[in-house]
């Protein structure tokens, strides 16, 4: 019997490629029960790491929350996860919180971020209660103030800050530098905040009639996504606290800080233990105790240890992309010369976009390997390698769709340690997060299935 080596928490497989288990359940009898291009997911997987941010966030943070980000893979099972662990999620668009309102979430729960939102938006996150409104623009903010003037509303708004930082990832992934269209420079939000003091003073709709400017109470940041700078949080914690110390001044009291998510998975895949998470959370905490410790006035408010002052982080990728497998299987091979090996697979960009979006380099490996090469449809006198020769990975092996378009290759010289036969299954790793939700039915291909697994349960 072939030893199971766990290759991702939750994730085994046998190094024969026999078989491969997502949890208890094999991928051969989930392939008898959904056929390929597919999607599964450990639960488990998924809800350890929920587990592993709260856990990193209570040993700092007295008060603190986790808002998971929807747009990073929205499948039902794992916002039931997200709600019985407590925690909330963020958002960026009416569909998303239309969605979760379906499913039973309270509105309380959510922090509705995204540049560009509509009026209409704006007035529905509002009606329905959502926690946090962040916004990105001034207009925005002006407008959602002006609706709290004559509707009574518990949300709490915030101002994204664009700290003007530019951190090291892929450019489509950047959100917090100057050129960025993201968030509010420190300057206009105090420009506003100065010449709006008589309208901030107007008492808000409600029994209350706190002044207007109460509503406004968070301040929220987000750089970018897919990072790995451990120094990262210094300059962004320093461009918060100051804006903070500067708003104090106007009399607005900031009582929650949000830093977005933006922590990267390697692909190598997630630390196990969530070394990774608590390596980050341990950076923020560091550099914002620091900080208030150098900053009487905000120390006052705030508290030394920040127990007056709710911290969120709002992580996408990092909780979920690794609980996550892709399978497609293998409908071709052929070789053009010594350079340039093709595998051609059952699954496109439409289905996996994140290689021909990002140029993003997903683990993969064979899962099950056909046993049967030589099989062919044909007739019995030409040889299967002339049709289908198997191609050995590395540089010159591209792993391509069906889709019409050149960039279609879900990977680019993979290091697989053995040849690829016609009719293997392939899978890739750290697949959970952007990969189905960001699916498409171009070239009107039909959308990729998606699983769930906990325990021996297969949830189709
Ligand atoms: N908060 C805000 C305001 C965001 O814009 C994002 C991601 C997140 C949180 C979650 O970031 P994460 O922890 O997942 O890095 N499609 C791209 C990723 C786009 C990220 C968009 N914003 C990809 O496939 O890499």
């Amino acid at each position: 019997m072939n030893e199971r080596l766990e290759l991702r928490p939750f994730i085994y497989a046998t190094d024969d490629q026999s078989n491969f288990w997502i949890e208890e359940c094999s991928l051969k009898t989930i392939l008898r029960k959904a056929s390929t291009p597919l999607y599964v997911t450990s639960l488990n997987a998924f809800e350890q790491r929920v587990r592993t941010y709260r856990a990193a966030l209570s040993r700092h943070f007295p008060s603190s929350r986790v808002y998971y980000a929807l747009k990073a893979n929205w499948g039902e099972p794992l916002i039931q996860s997200v709600v019985a662990l407590g925690e909330g999620f963020d958002i960026v668009s009416q569909g998303e919180l239309r969605h979760l309102l379906r499913q039973g979430v309270r509105p309380e729960s959510i922090c509705y971020a995204g540049v560009g939102k509509t009026p209409a938006e704006i007035r529905e996150a509002l009606e329905v209660g959502v926690g946090i409104l962040n916004v990105e623009h001034l207009h925005e903010l002006h407008m959602a103030l002006e609706i709290m003037l004559e509707m009574p509303s518990q949300t709490r708004i915030a101002v994204r800050l664009n700290p003007c930082l530019d951190v090291a990832t892929h450019p489509h992934l950047r959100t917090g530098a100057l050129d960025s269209k993201f968030g509010l420079l420190a300057e206009q939000i105090l420009n506003y905040v100065r010449e709006a003091r008589e309208f901030l003073s107007q008492p808000a709709a409600g029994p209350q009639k706190r002044p207007l400017r109460s509503a406004l109470s968070g301040l929220h940041v987000h750089v970018g996504s897919q990072l790995h700078e451990r120094t990262l949080f210094a300059e962004i914690v320093g461009a918060v606290t100051s804006l903070a110390r500067e708003l104090l001044g106007e009399d607005i009291l900031i009582s929650h800080l949000d830093f977005g998510g933006g922590l990267g998975v390697g692909p190598e895949g997630v630390c196990h233990k969530g070394l990774d998470i608590q390596r980050h959370v341990d950076g923020l905490a560091q550099a914002l105790l620091a900080k208030v410790e150098s900053e009487p006035r905000l120390a006052e408010v705030w508290g030394p240890d920040l127990s007056a002052c709710e911290i969120c982080l709002e992580p996408g990728r990092s909780i979920v992309a690794s609980s996550t497998i892709f399978v497609s299987q293998v409908l071709y091979t052929k070789v053009n010369g010594p350079k340039h090996r093709f595998a051609y697979t059952d699954a496109g960009m439409n289905d996996f976009p994140r290689p021909s979006l990002y140029g993003a380099q997903h683990a993969v490996c064979v899962a099950l390997r056909n046993q049967h090469p030589t099989d062919q449809p044909s007739s019995p006198h030409i040889h299967g390698s002339l049709l289908c020769p198997e191609v050995e990975g590395g540089p010159g092996l591209q792993i391509v769709g069906p889709v019409c378009e050149s960039g279609d290759v879900l990977s680019r010289d993979p290091e697989i340690p053995t040849s690829i036969r016609r009719g293997d299954h392939l899978v890739f790793f750290e697949s959970g997060a952007y990969c189905r939700s960001m699916a498409s039915t171009y070239n009107l291909r039909t959308l990729p299935s998606t699983l769930f697994v906990r325990g021996q349960t297969l949830i189709l």
